[in-house]
């Protein structure tokens, strides 16, 4: 169902008094001001009229024939879809006794009879006003509570499309759910202590987070032959292999191309393009050096490797953390950011500890 946002629609004022002297005040009075005026001569009715349609305001007199206004007000407020409808008591009385039952039956003002129109209207703005901005707060509340669901969603989607495409890979068992930590602590990590902490916002965790899944997944389009080979690549399937970086980002490229600025898209294209590159130069597919190499491949870059060396593959055993740690170690400023590298062993006890949980 789409919501319309409250602040857009007419005031609707139910007016709850047999007087027809004070129903054509009132009249007068409102319509002018750009009301919808509701009479109802009795209680009862009243109820069940606002039953059906929601009041934003009821004016409501202290004595009415088959109910007096306080049982009115206290039915309304007892209603889980009128408690909140602001109910203004008009009396022809002005005694303290009056005005305390009236605001102990919840409601929001008290105006003694004869009404004068300034200080009606004066009375009615204020609390239509209160009204319709705590209206457009509670609607604001539902449309982010929408954007978030919906956003949640569409993470889950992205990642069960990149988890259907690693299944082809049988070896690699929960490899994404694992990088996709190795990058959050990481990133999180750089932000607080690096070079780079001025660059990383909340946002560049959330969206490496979400994006790092989908760093292999242009290996769709590489042959069972090349990707599911038991022993080393020759040099032309190494070749074939290496196209999965460009594949996966031409692909995104597409979905960027119709939401252009999109962070997310932009940072997946980067990360799928740059992951295999190596700070000097000798990575591919455009062997781009040192910072040049877009900062969140450079991250996925690390975890990809850590994980890697640490799992099982059907011609070897993974290793275990000191031997892969030595590596990272071994190939700081050759293969990896020397910053990520220092970001990496002061985080090798979670490292660890996410390899041991997700397996
Ligand atoms: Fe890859």
């Amino acid at each position: 169902m789409i919501e319309t946002d409250p602040q857009q629609k007419k005031a609707r004022i139910m007016v709850v008094d047999d007087d027809p002297a004070t129903h054509a005040l009132l009249t007068e009075m409102l319509v002018l001001h750009g009301s919808e005026m509701l009479f109802y001569p009795s209680g009862a009715i009243a109820l069940m009229a606002a039953e059906n349609h929601t009041p934003d305001l009821v004016l409501l007199a202290v004595k009415i024939p088959d109910m007096d206004g306080f049982e009115v007000c206290k039915r309304i407020k007892q209603n889980p879809g009128l408690k909140d409808v602001p109910v203004i008591f008009l009396s022809d009385t002005n005694d303290t006794e009056s005005k305390v039952r009236a605001f102990e039956m919840g409601g929001v003002d008290y105006i003694t009879k004869p009404i004068h129109f300034a200080e009606l209207r004066a009375r009615v703005a204020v609390h239509l006003s209160r009204c319709t901005l705590e209206s457009k707060l509670e609607f604001q509340k539902r449309m982010e509570e929408k954007i978030r669901e919906l956003s949640e969603a569409q993470q889950a989607t992205i990642f069960a499309i990149a988890k259907l495409a690693e299944q082809r890979d049988e070896d690699t068992g929960a490899h994404l759910e694992r990088v996709r930590e190795y990058c959050r602590l990481l990133a999180e990590r750089l932000g607080e202590d690096s070079p780079y902490a001025a660059y990383i916002t909340a946002e560049f965790v959330e969206c490496i987070q979400h994006a790092s899944p989908l760093h292999d997944i242009g290996k769709v389009a590489i042959p069972d032959s090349i990707l599911l080979k038991p022993h080393k690549l020759t040099s032309p399937e190494f070749e074939v292999m290496k196209t999965h970086a460009v594949i996966g980002a031409e692909n995104m490229q597409l979905v960027y191309n119709h939401y252009s600025g999109n962070v997310f898209i932009g940072m997946g294209i980067e990360i799928a393009l740059y992951h295999h590159e190596r700070w000097d130069g000798s990575g591919y597919p455009d062997g781009l050096t040192g910072r040049n190499i877009p900062l969140p491949a450079r991250i996925m870059a690390l975890a990809d490797c850590y994980d890697a060396l640490r799992s099982d593959r059907c011609y070897r055993r993974g290793l275990d953390h000191e031997r892969v740690k030595a590596m990272i170690l071994e190939g700081s400023g050759t293969h990896f950011d020397p910053e990520i590298v220092k970001a990496f062993l002061s985080l090798e006890e979670e490292f660890s500890r996410i390899q041991d949980t997700f397996c």
